[in-house]
């Protein structure tokens, strides 16, 4: 029955459209064809003479080479177009194809054009990001600097202003747990796709609740003069450490190489790109830890320690308070927010840096709540210097 309703749809009346096409005598499809061609010849040569009188004889031949013979076009790619990033941030490629793209990286080790190298801050985040205009305030005047990816829930409708250097900063995202392997997929789903701006040279994992603790000038160059990147990593000989440690990750991972250190780093580029193509420890990872074995405390550390020990800071920039003692670090609110707090997390520490004692220790911060916004604001530019 719907078969024959759509037939008659389609066709009207099968009786009418068997007679449209009947074949015609020869002479008139001969003459049909003949006056097509005429068409087309008249057409192309009206098109050539505009071409030559507006623009010049050659550009008529290549216009005529482009629009007529298009497998004969000249290929006139720049290296502008190879080193480029990309504008718009979403794209249709799956993990897999992001992250081969992503492990791209160039054998030869100068860059044949003026590259200024940019930290990529990467907010991993469910949604809103309440702390977004200190951020903005911080980041004021150096656009060529950095850039910006935010990882939030899949279901999160972003709506930032234009004027905020987090408008359009959304990547593709899928949802991460706690815990489990997909937070460490949405970490590198984040470092993938900062990989994809060539000019991106290091990569820190922040949340909503982070804030930076130095002006931009100080932060830039603390990162640009480091030997090490910053990945939080030591040998726990405890039962949440070393206790986690599971036989079956030998051989890749032996217990003496299992590491334990903050989720929130700090890697130069050859670093991110060592992350993003691992399958080998991803594996055993996935396998073999979890909880109460928490893969995002674990996994890049040890990783990186067996890896490149010698490259890694062995601690986080990424200040965190744990006095209070408990399972979370402390959380920071409006009443929280004094000249005395933030001066006690700036300064007072002392720690290595490039082999050397230092005084700057940390350039971040967590975590601070949303009602912390107008208070850090306040204190911002007498405080943090910006
Ligand atoms: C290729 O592009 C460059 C810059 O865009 C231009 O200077 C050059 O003339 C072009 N070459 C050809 C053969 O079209
Ligand atoms: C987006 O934010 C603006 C200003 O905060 C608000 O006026 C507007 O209604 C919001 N749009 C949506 C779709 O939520
Ligand atoms: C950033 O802070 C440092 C140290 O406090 C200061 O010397 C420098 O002038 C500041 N830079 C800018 C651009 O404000
Ligand atoms: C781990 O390394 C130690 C020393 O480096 C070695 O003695 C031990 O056999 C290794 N264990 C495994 C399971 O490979
Ligand atoms: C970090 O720890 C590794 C051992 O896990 C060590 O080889 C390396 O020298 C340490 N890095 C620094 C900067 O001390």
């Amino acid at each position: 029955m719907q078969s024959k309703v759509l037939l008659l749809e389609e066709g009207k009346d099968p009786a009418h459209m068997s007679r449209i096409n009947q074949p015609k005598p020869l002479p008139l499809r001969l003459l049909q064809l003949f006056m097509s061609f005429l068409v087309l010849c008249v057409a192309f040569s009206v098109l050539s003479l505009y071409t030559i009188r507006h623009f010049g004889i050659e550009s008529a031949v290549t216009t005529v080479k482009s629009n007529f013979l298009p497998c004969l076009r000249e290929s006139n790619i720049s290296l502008g177009q190879w080193i480029k990033a990309p504008g718009d941030l979403m794209h249709s490629m799956t993990d897999e194809e992001l992250f081969w793209r992503a492990s791209f990286s160039p054998r030869i080790k100068n860059y044949p054009f003026e590259r200024v190298p940019k930290i990529a801050f990467m907010f991993l985040t469910k949604g809103p990001l309440p702390l977004a205009p200190l951020w903005d305030r911080f980041l004021s005047g150096h656009q060529r600097l950095f850039s910006i990816y935010v990882h939030s829930l899949p279901s999160f409708k972003a709506n930032i202003s234009r004027a905020s250097a987090f408008h359009g900063r959304q990547i593709p995202s899928q949802v991460a747990e706690w815990g489990r392997m997909s937070i460490c997929d949405a970490e590198k789903r984040l470092l993938a796709n900062a990989l994809l701006d060539v000019n991106n040279e290091w990569f820190i994992l922040l949340s909503e609740s982070c804030i930076p603790l130095y002006n931009f000038s100080v932060t830039y160059n603390y990162l640009k003069k480091s030997k090490y990147s910053f990945v939080g990593s030591f040998d726990d000989l405890g039962p949440y450490g070393r206790g986690r440690y599971r036989d079956d990750m030998a051989p890749e991972v032996n217990i003496t190489e299992w590491r334990k250190g903050s989720q929130w780093f700090e890697v130069n580029r050859k670093l991110a790109i060592n992350i993003v193509q691992d399958t080998k420890f991803y594996e055993k990872f996935e396998e073999f830890c979890r909880p109460p074995c928490y893969v995002d405390e674990h996994y890049f550390p040890t990783m990186l320690t067996i890896e490149a020990s010698h490259v890694i800071a062995n601690r986080s920039i990424t200040w965190v308070d744990w006095s209070r003692g408990g399972a979370h670090p402390a959380t920071f609110g409006r009443q929280d927010i004094t000249e005395e707090l933030l001066r006690d997390v700036v300064d007072g520490r002392i720690c290595s840096y490039n082999d050397k004692a230092s005084s700057i220790c940390s350039l971040f911060a967590r975590k601070f709540a949303p009602s912390s916004l107008q208070p850090l604001l306040r204190l911002a530019s007498e405080v943090l210097g910006y």
